[in-house]
Parts: structure tokens; sequence; C-alpha cells
């Protein structure tokens, strides 16, 4: 083990992997800049078709559908990752996909010129469905082709791809770059440059030697590319553990998404699965992204973009610092560091809004707790909930525990988004409480529930979760037996 290497086709290959997490990230960040264009856009291409100013209603309500739409596309989509990923294989559904991406991209880049609002729309949803699928085979492909004591490291890429892809989508929409009346569909469109070189790189990428080995029985290939990942010809360990995963899978059936809940040694690593990924959500980091524009603007920052964009760099270093914390701190450790690090921040913060009008000063304790709460989130609740969902489970149940959590990340993002501003309206500053309370709650049960998986192989952590439940099944019946030595669940 000791000898594997990180080489230069390890690195690319995860690398061009996650161009499709810079994908999600543009596509996430890309709305927000040309927000007042594009309603001109709908007020101008309705008023031709209708033959009088459309009703503010109508507008507004066309814009809403035009942003949440993509929240829909990315709910179907993350929940068909199990479609694809056994039928073609985890490097070529990454690579099918971006038909997607060039689709939708046409679809945006034209609207304006055809004066459709339909193809807006349309290429919204298409670049959702085509982002979902992305959040899924992303964590799921690096997972696969890491050495285990470099999974967590490679597994943060995802993130820090999501985050530089959001920064350069939040750049581009500047005004003097692509934010303007001309260039708006450019901004939307260029999400099939990145689609393209993609395209033309992942058939230099190899596909994931465990599906290989496990699915396809083709050991031989699987060894080769091995070799070449790792700069290895020490790979028998990781190949007989493999093929005792293998043995395994064929005794149980092919897991579904029902079957997670039903089988008990299934239904723990899934329920830390979703409530991580609700963590992540329910942390408020989009609801704080959502809030913090007035806050700036109250601060005196004139130009609110970019305080956006000095977020937009602190969530990028802070995810790097992620990246070389993970496998010397542990999974465990930084997310509960990030939980407890953001709730005293989102106290921080109730406690600066309210006392603001009394004190100025208390505007720049309230900016600092923002872009602290942001470094903490970078810290673990961002990066981690991606990759550990593919280290709990071993190859059979993977692709349908990644569509769940990916499915309940999507939904409540996107819940957060439809909920916080009118919670925000009625509660004030005291909004930041419910946080608060959500943070706390994942805290504990992090601590409580949470594995960690630095520097374990699949096969010892899902052993880890079987010992559990055969040690709950026999516990009354085999009370004075010997108990079996059961893995420390916090230790390597
Ligand atoms: C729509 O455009 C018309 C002019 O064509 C303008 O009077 C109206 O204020 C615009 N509506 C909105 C909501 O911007």
């Amino acid at each position: 083990m000791g000898s594997v290497k990180m080489t230069a086709h390890l690195v690319f290959s995860i690398s061009i992997a996650a161009i499709g997490s810079f994908q999600f990230g543009y596509n996430t960040g890309v709305i927000n800049a040309p927000e007042m264009i594009i309603r001109n856009f709908l007020n101008y291409t309705l008023e031709e078709r209708l033959e009088e100013p459309p009703r503010e209603l109508l507008l507004t309500t066309l814009w809403s559908v035009a942003v949440a739409i993509f929240s829909v596309g990315g709910m179907i989509g993350s929940f068909s990752v199990g479609l694809f990923v056994n039928r073609f294989g985890r490097r070529n559904s990454m690579l099918i996909v971006n038909i997607l991406a060039i689709a939708g991209g046409c679809l945006l880049g034209f609207c304006k010129l055809a004066e459709s609002v339909e193809m807006l729309i349309l290429g919204r949803l298409i670049i959702g469905l085509f982002c979902g699928l992305c959040t899924g085979f992303v964590p799921m492909y690096i997972g696969e082709v890491s050495p285990t004591h470099l999974r967590g490291a490679f597994g943060t890429l995802h993130q820090l791809a999501i985050v530089i892809g959001i920064l350069v989508a939040q750049i581009f929409g500047l005004k003097y770059i692509m934010g303007t009346e001309e260039l708006w569909p450019l901004l939307l469109a260029f999400t099939i440059i990145p689609a393209v070189i993609q395209c033309a790189a992942l058939p230099f990428c190899p596909e994931s030697p465990r599906f290989l080995l496990i699915n396809r029985k083709e050991e031989e290939n699987a060894k080769q590319i091995l070799y070449r990942l790792w700069g290895t010809q020490d790979v028998s360990q990781e190949i007989q553990e493999m093929k005792d995963e293998s043995a395994r899978m064929a005794q149980e059936k092919q897991a579904t998404v029902l079957e997670l809940f039903r089988s008990r040694s299934y239904r723990q690593p899934i329920i830390i699965s979703i409530m991580l990924q609700l963590s992540q959500q329910l942390s408020g980091i989009n609801a704080v992204f959502y809030y913090s524009t007035g806050i700036f603007k109250d601060a005196g920052v004139k130009e609110p973009i970019y305080a956006t964009i000095g977020a937009g760099v602190v969530n990028t270093v802070f995810t790097i610092v992620s990246l070389f914390l993970v496998e010397r701190a542990g999974r465990r450790t930084l997310h509960m560091a990030g939980l407890g690090g953001m709730a005293i921040c989102s106290v921080l913060m109730t406690v600066s809004l309210l006392l603001k009008n009394q004190h100025n000063w208390m505007s720049y304790v309230c900016i600092a707790a923002i872009l602290i709460f942001v470094a903490f989130f970078e810290i673990g609740p961002g990066p981690i909930p991606w990759f550990i969902v593919a280290e709990l489970f071993s190859q059979g149940p993977r692709p349908a525990a990644m569509a769940l959590s990916g499915c309940s990340n999507w939904t409540s993002n996107f819940l957060v988004g439809l909920l916080f501003p009118s919670a925000a309206y009625y509660l004030g500053a005291y909004v930041f409480i419910i946080f608060t309370a959500f943070l706390v709650i994942f805290l504990i049960f992090t601590f409580f529930k949470v594995p960690e998986t630095r520097g374990r192989t699949f096969e010892e952590i899902t052993r880890g979760f079987e010992g559990q439940v055969q040690d709950a099944e026999k516990g009354p019946m085999e009370m004075n037996s010997v108990q079996p030595v059961k893995e420390s669940t916090t230790n390597v």
C-alpha cells in the first residue's frame, strides 16, 4: 500500500471527472448576476407576443420558474444515477450525459435570438438534469479510482470544483465581462465549453477498476488499470478486497432504493448519508449567501457583487484547506468542527444583526461572522457529505445510495431556497436561530452515529456496519457469550 503513488494519470482522470462538478457550480451561480437583464428579456419578449405589457405577477412567476426548474431537473437527474452507472459504466455515463449539457447550453444560447421563453425554461430544466446526474457520477467515480489513503482528499476535489464553478460564474457575470444585455445568452451557454473539453478528455481516462472487476468480472483489465493509475505493481491486496466484495455481492440482490431501508445492514449507512446531506443544506449556507448581500450593502460595500465574490474566494481557499486536512484529521472530526463553528457563527450573526442599529460596528462583526461561517462550512459540511456516501456502501448498493442521498441534497437545497425568504420576512434576524438549532442537532447526530472512514477500505467500512447489526441481533440472547471484538468506529 505504501508504494501507491499519486501518478499524473490518476490526477488527470480525477480532474477531468471534476469538470462535471464545475458544471454544477457554474450553472448554480450563473443565474444570479444577470437577473434584471433576464427579467427585461422576459418583459420584452412577452410584450411582443401578447401585444401589451405583461403583468408584474406573470413576469415574476416566469422568472421563478426559470430559476427553480433547474432544481427540479437536479432532483430528477440525481435520482436517475442508478439507471446509468451499471449499464454504461462510470466513465461512459459521464461521457454520455454531456449531450444534455450541450443541448441545454444551445437552448439557452439561442433563446434570446429566437425570442423564446420556452427555450430558456427548457434549457434550464435540461441543464438541471445534467447537473443532478453529475453530482452522483463524479463522487462515485472519484471514490472508486482513488487509493484508500487519498480517497478523502480527492473526494474533496468535487466540492472544490463546485465552488470554483460558482466563483467563475460570478466573475463572468460582471457587467464588463458577460453580464450585459447582449452577452448574457453566451454567459449561460458557456457551459458547452467544459462539456466539450470533458468529452474530448474522458476517453483517455480509465473506467473504474472496481466497476470492471465487481460488475463486469474483467479482472485482468482492472489490474492493468490499477497498475497505471497507482503507479505500482503491488495491487494484489486491492484486487483481493474487490474479489471478496464481488463474492459477497453475488449472494445479495442488486439493491434498489427501497431495499436500502428494508435491509438492516443498509439502513444505518443510508440514514447517515441522508442526514449528512441534510446537514449540508440545512446548515443555512445558501440562506446566508442570500441574506449577505443586504448586510454587505448596509455596511457600506457599494457593489454587493464584490462581497459575494469575496465570499466565493473564502469558499475556495477553505475547501483547499479541507483537502489537506481530511486525510489527517478525518471526516468525522472535520464535519463536527465545521458544524460547531457554524453554530457559533450563526448565533453571532443573530446578535450582531439585532444590535446593528444601536452600534454601527456591529455590521462588521456580522460580516466577519458570515465569512467565518463560510470557512467552517467548507472545512467539513461542504465537501464531506458528497464523498462519504460512496465510502459507506459497497459496490452493490452504492448507485442506489448515491441516488437517494443526492436527491435529498437537491430537495433540501430547493426547499431552503423556497422557504427562507418568507421565514426571514416573518422572523427577521431571529431566522438564523433555526439554523443554529439544526446545526446542533446534526452535530449531536454526527457525534453518536457517524463512523470514521479515513484510511479504511470499502470492505472494512461495510463490515463495520454489519458487525453492529449482528451485535444488535444477538444482543439479548447471548448476553454471556464472548462479545466479538467490535471494530472501533472512531479510529483508523
Ligand atoms: C416592461 O416594459 C415596459 C416597456 O415596454 C415598461 O413600461 C414596464 O415597466 C416593464 N415592466 C417591468 C416589470 O419591468
